[in-house]
C-alpha cells in the first residue's frame, strides 16, 4: 500500500546522508573507512559554549520560547550582523530555526506558490531544488563548471530570469564547491538584480566563517539588496555546533513575520537550552572560530595539493568551506572486474569499496562530472585518503 502524497513521493532523499549512512554502516562491520562524505567540522563545540547550556538547564531555559526565539539571542543576531556584515537589522527581523536547514526551507515556503521558479545555480547544495519541489514550485538550474570556478556569471542570471521568477538561491561560501564570491561579482549580480524588483534573493552564508580570502562578503550590502534579501546563517559550522540545531534568518519584516507564523504552526522556538548555547556563540570569544578556520585552511591546501597529483582529476581551489569538488568524468566508462564507472555515483561508490573512502557524487549537487570530498578531518586521514584514492583510481582501465 503506497497512501504517501506526490509531494512525498517527488522528494528525493539526501544523498550525502545516505552516504553518510552507509559509510558508518561500513565502520560498524569493522572496515576502516575514512568518511570524506560528511558535511560538519570535526571539532567539539568549544567549551565556554557548553558552559553556557548547562547553565540555561540550571536556570530552567526548559519551557517554550518565543517562536522566533528569545530576543537575547536575536539581539546578539543582530550585533553580530551589524559587528562583522555592516548590516543592521532589528530583533524583529531575526527568526531562529532549527538549522539554517530550517530557515532556508521556512523562507522557500513563505515565498514560493505552485509554478512559481526559483533559480539555483549548479552545482547546489542538495536540499535547494527538493525543498523548491516541497513548495510546487520549479527549480531554474543554472550550470556552472570548473572553468569558471563553479560560480555563475551576470549574464547567466539574465538569461534564467522571467516574469515567474519568485527567488534566486545564492550560496557563498559553497556547499559543495567551496567557491567563493567575491565583493565585485556580487555586485555584478546585485546590477542584473535591481532590473527585476521581484526576484528576492536567497543568500545561505552558513559558511561566512570559513573561509580564506578575509572579510566575508553578503549581496545584502549593495544598493536597495538589503529589502529584498534574506541571509540564511547559523551556528552549525562556524561553531562546530551541527547537533544543536540553531539557524537564523534575517530580513525584510514582511518575510520575517511569514516565516514565524509558518513555525508557528509546524516546529515552535527551536530548542530553549541550543539557543542559550548560540547566544553565547554569537557574544562570547571569537577565539575558536579562527582556530577552526587556521585549521581549514592547512588542510585545503594539504588536499588541493595531493589532489591535483591524482592522475585524471581536475582540481579548483576552494576558497571557503570545507569541501573539494574535483572534476574526476575521465574515469567515466572505465572498470575494474565487474565493476563499471558510469558516472560520479558509481566512482564513489566504487571508492567505497575499493579504497575505503566515502565521497559523494555529484549528481545531486546538479555536478555529474564531480565528486565531493569534505576535508573536515585530519591531516592524516587527507594524506591516507588521498592516497587510497588513487591507487584505486588506477586500477580502473
Ligand atoms: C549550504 C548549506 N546550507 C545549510 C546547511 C544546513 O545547516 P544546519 O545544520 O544549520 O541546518 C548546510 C549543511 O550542510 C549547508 O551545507
Amino acid at each position: 500500500m503506497n497512501q504517501l502524497s506526490d509531494r512525498l513521493n517527488s522528494l528525493s532523499p539526501s544523498a550525502t546522508l545516505a552516504m553518510s549512512q552507509k559509510s558508518n554502516e561500513l565502520k560498524a562491520q569493522g572496515v576502516d573507512v575514512i568518511n570524506l562524505s560528511v558535511g560538519e567540522p570535526d571539532f567539539n563545540t568549544p567549551d565556554h559554549i557548553k558552559e553556557a547550556a548547562k547553565k540555561a538547564i540550571d536556570d530552567n531555559y526548559s519551557r517554550y520560547s518565543p517562536v522566533p526565539g528569545y530576543p537575547a539571542l536575536r539581539n546578539a543576531i543582530v550585533e553580530k550582523l551589524k559587528k562583522e556584515n555592516g548590516l543592521e537589522y532589528t530583533a524583529a527581523q531575526i527568526s531562529c530555526a532549527n538549522g539554517a536547514k530550517q530557515s532556508v526551507c521556512n523562507a522557500i515556503l513563505v515565498l514560493v506558490n505552485p509554478g512559481d521558479e526559483v533559480i539555483v545555480p549548479a552545482p547546489y547544495w542538495v536540499s535547494y531544488p527538493e525543498m523548491v519541489k516541497l513548495a510546487e514550485g520549479t527549480p531554474v538550474i543554472v550550470s556552472a563548471g570548473i572553468e569558471q570556478d563553479f560560480k555563475i556569471t551576470p549574464a547567466q542570471l539574465e538569461a534564467v530570469i522571467t516574469p515567474k521568477t519568485k527567488a534566486l538561491i545564492l550560496c557563498s561560501p559553497s556547499n559543495p564547491t567551496g567557491s567563493v564570491y567575491s565583493k565585485e561579482e556580487l555586485a555584478g549580480l546585485a546590477t542584473v538584480l535591481a532590473k527585476y524588483p521581484q526576484v528576492i534573493v536567497l543568500a545561505d552564508e552558513i559558511y561566512e566563517h570559513i573561509n580564506y580570502i578575509g572579510a566575508h562578503q553578503s549581496i545584502a550590502q549593495f544598493p536597495g539588496m538589503k529589502e529584498r534579501t534574506v541571509i540564511v546563517n547559523g551556528v552549525s559550522k562556524a561553531y562546530a555546533m551541527t547537533g544543536w540545531r540553531i539557524g537564523f534568518i534575517a530580513g525584510p519584516d514582511w518575510l520575517v513575520k511569514a516565516c514565524n507564523k509558518l513555525q508557528g504552526q509546524y516546529t515552535s522556538g527551536p530548542c530553549s537550552v541550543s539557543q542559550k548555547a548560540a547566544e553565547a556563540a554569537y557574544t562570547g570569544t571569537q577565539e575558536p572560530v579562527k582556530e577552526m578556520q587556521k585549521a581549514f585552511e592547512r588542510r585545503r591546501d594539504l588536499i588541493v595539493e595531493l589532489a591535483k597529483e591524482v592522475p585524471g582529476f581536475e582540481v579548483n581551489v576552494p576558497q571557503g568551506a570545507f569541501y573539494l569538488f574535483p572534476k574526476c568524468d575521465s574515469y567515466f566508462g572505465k572498470s575494474f572486474g565487474d565493476q563499471v564507472v558510469k558516472d560520479s555515483d558509481d566512482l564513489a561508490m566504487y571508492l567505497l569499496g575499493e579504497a575505503h573512502v566515502a565521497c559523494v557524487g555529484g549528481t545531486s549537487f546538479g555536478a555529474p562530472d564531480c565528486i565531493r570530498m569534505s576535508y573536515a578531518t585530519s591531516d592524516e586521514n587527507i594524506v591516507e585518503a588521498i592516497r587510497r584514492i588513487k591507487e584505486a583510481l588506477a586500477k580502473l582501465k
